[in-house]
């Protein structure tokens, strides 16, 4: 079983990478992290090469994440709240994934990636009241990555108090990483 995981936090041992490692503590499968602050991956540029061919036309760190994505058996988007919306950072790179859109909405062909189980794993300081718009983003990108199941855990409060000290978010984190590991 091979997992990707994508971070979108620049935090390299902030909240959010506690919680990716909570799941992959219970994680017997391989898998693969991408911290969406330290690759080479520039955004999407609208530029259509992909509307014609299976291949993006900007050649950087994406190839070989692209590659993992069409194989992974699971995947998950984690990053912390920036304005309510996962970061700017995590959006910019996902852009990319309008390959396999094109290749889905404009081709008319399926979207050649395996069918996948996945996790969205989500912080907030506590300003957040609402998380409806980044679940709304969140189920969108699952289903473009061709996810079939998926669950959310979103814990805001970190000013106050870390993901791991608040026991419902700990409680959450077990499930999730119960589904995430059983095949
Ligand atoms: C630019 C910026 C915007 C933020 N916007 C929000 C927000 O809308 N809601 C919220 O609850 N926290 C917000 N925060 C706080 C972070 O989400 C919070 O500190 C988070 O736990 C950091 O996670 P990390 O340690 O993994 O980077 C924001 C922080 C920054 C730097």
């Amino acid at each position: 079983m091979k997992a990707l995981i994508i971070n979108g936090s620049p935090n390299k041992n902030g909240e959010t990478v506690s919680m990716i490692n909570y799941i992959l503590s219970k994680y017997s499968g391989e898998y693969k992290i991408v911290n969406t602050y330290y690759v080479s991956v520039s955004p999407c540029t609208d530029c259509r090469a992909c509307s014609t061919e299976d291949k993006c036309a900007i050649d950087d760190d994406m190839t070989e994440i692209y590659e993992y994505m069409r194989i992974c058996d699971r995947i998950i988007f984690a990053s912390p709240l920036y304005f309510s919306q996962f970061t700017g950072s995590f959006l910019s790179l996902m852009s990319r994934i309008q390959l396999f859109c094109s290749r889905k909405y404009i081709r008319n062909m399926d979207n050649n990636l395996k069918e996948k189980k996945g996790l969205i794993l989500l912080n907030g300081g506590g300003s957040t009241v609402n998380t409806t718009g980044v679940e709304q983003c969140g189920r969108i990108l699952m289903k473009e990555m061709n996810v079939s199941e998926y669950k959310t855990v979103c814990y805001v409060g970190t000013d106050k108090r870390s993901v791991l000290e608040d026991k419902k978010t700990v409680d959450e984190l077990e499930k999730a990483a119960n589904f995430f590991n059983e095949t």
